[in-house]
């Protein structure tokens, strides 16, 4: 197939093409984004009973609502006589939803409701029940995040997330261990980037690579490293730690690190007692809970595949990563906080993530500049000539390390040859065993 051209594994060389071209973008919308597992929102976004958050699954607006019931429902936010979006709002309460065009109005279970005139207009001709808003064939919700595919045979989630689950657990239960246990922050930060999609997706796989594009935020002490405020200790421990990036079958990857043993809480809020203190209980209560050995590993990136990534430590959130175009993309942040954290705390950790993450913050910049500027440099005549190089430690994958997936222990690009070798099967529309890795014989490096 012409993806198969586009996508060289064996020799680490990737077709611009993909990152610009407008048909292969519709392509994929059909391909990948109706197929794939997508992160719609958090069930702490609607507590209670007709409460609803408007999301997007590719380049289509759904609204992820509660019914009257507490049941949550992911629809099309399109009304089913001429397809206006009947929620016009980010999120809200409401009993019914209301379409501004003519007044059709479904219930939160996405029932036809109220239809004007209906007796006079539409009585024998119009049946209700079969013009509900249209549901998600698939949906789940996981330690609160919900999921949908639009592919009636999906493998359910946990199948597709596979062993990459380890790593977005961290990101997703309480400090303490606790499962679950998160809440998103009040408002999700939501802005527009001129680059492709896959650009951020990849970057989130572990590009640990580029961090000389953060070395100002470093310098001063907001760097992921320095965890939520202060460069200290913890940046020797991050040192002595075993950092891997490992891939899943499923085209999932991630950079997470091993710390040395019996790793001492390093307190980074020290100019803070209320979140020092908070952080030292949740260390302590997570190695009793999860045991010294599972309380080493700390995930800081990865992403879920296509478009969902994740920050494991501080800041602590789900980025979405919404496809508009070729050269386009919405990006949606979800900050994670402990549901059951004390006031102070969830207010500190709100101006960190501000202050660090997002539009307005001062490492997102970095990440928008170069994919920004990459995209513009690279959609010339001339320039899409040329392959991208995907070559960095290329065949040095260390498949029999004890942590599951392929593994490795120096930079590698080899988490993102994983997803672009799934990608292209979504893209030539292979079968579930295929896109779940069960063909998969040798790691991407050595596949055809
Ligand atoms: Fe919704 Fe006509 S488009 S009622």
């Amino acid at each position: 197939s012409r993806y198969n051209a586009m996508i060289n594994l064996r020799k680490g060389l990737i077709s611009r093409e993909i990152f610009s071209s407008k048909e292969v973008f519709e392509e994929e919308l059909e391909k990948v984004f109706t197929r794939s597992w997508l992160f719609v929102g958090h069930e702490s976004q609607i507590p209670n009973p007709g409460d609803y958050f408007t999301s997007r699954m590719g380049a289509e607006s759904v609204i992820l609502a509660r019914d009257k019931k507490k049941k949550v429902h992911v629809f099309l936010n399109s009304c089913r006589h001429r397809g206006m979006k009947v929620c016009q709002y980010d999120h809200g309460n409401t009993q019914l939803f209301t379409c501004p065009y003519h007044s059709w109005s479904y219930t939160t279970e996405g029932k036809l409701f109220g239809v004007p005139q209906f007796k006079s207009l539409y009585e024998g001709c119009l049946d209700k029940e079969d013009w509900s808003l249209i549901e998600v064939p698939k949906m789940e919700i996981y330690k609160g995040t919900v999921w949908a595919s639009w592919d009636k045979d999906a493998p359910d989630f946990m199948t597709y997330l596979g062993d990459a689950k380890t790593h977005l657990d961290l990101a997703l239960d309480a400090r303490d261990g606790r499962e679950g246990g998160s809440e998103v922050l009040f408002g999700v930060h939501k802005w527009i980037i001129p680059c492709n999609w896959k650009f951020a997706a990849e970057n989130f796989l572990g590009d640990t690579y580029h961090n000389v594009s953060h070395r100002s935020v470093d310098l001063i002490g907001i760097g992921p490293s320095a965890e939520a405020g202060v460069k200290g200790r913890r940046d020797n421990e991050l040192e002595k730690a075993q950092h891997v990036w490992v891939n899943f079958p499923g085209g999932h990857g991630v950079h997470s690190a091993l710390m040395p043993e019996n790793t001492e809480f390093v307190d980074t809020y020290r100019d803070n007692p209320v979140i020092a203190e908070y952080f030292r209980h949740c260390h302590e209560e997570r190695k009793r809970r999860m045991g010294a050995e599972r309380n080493r590993l700390v995930p800081f990136v990865g992403t879920i595949f296509p478009n969902v990534s994740f920050h494991g430590t501080q800041p602590r959130n789900l980025c979405v990563w919404h496809p508009h175009g070729p050269e386009a993309t919405e990006a949606w942040r979800f900050f994670l906080v402990d549901a059951d954290a004390p006031q102070e705390v969830k207010d500190f950790l709100r101006k960190y993530y501000m202050r660090y993450s997002g539009p307005a913050g001062m490492t997102e910049q970095d990440d928008m500049e170069n994919w920004n500027y990459a995209t513009a440099g690279s959609r010339g005549v001339i320039a899409k000539r040329y392959p991208y190089n995907y070559q960095q430690s290329l065949g040095k994958v260390q498949a029999d390390h004890l942590m599951p997936g392929n593994v490795s222990t120096q930079v590698s690009e080899e988490n993102p040859r994983q997803f672009y070798r799934r990608w292209r099967d979504y893209m030539n529309g292979a079968d579930w065993n295929t896109l779940l890795g069960r063909h998969d014989q040798q790691p991407a490096s050595f596949a055809e």
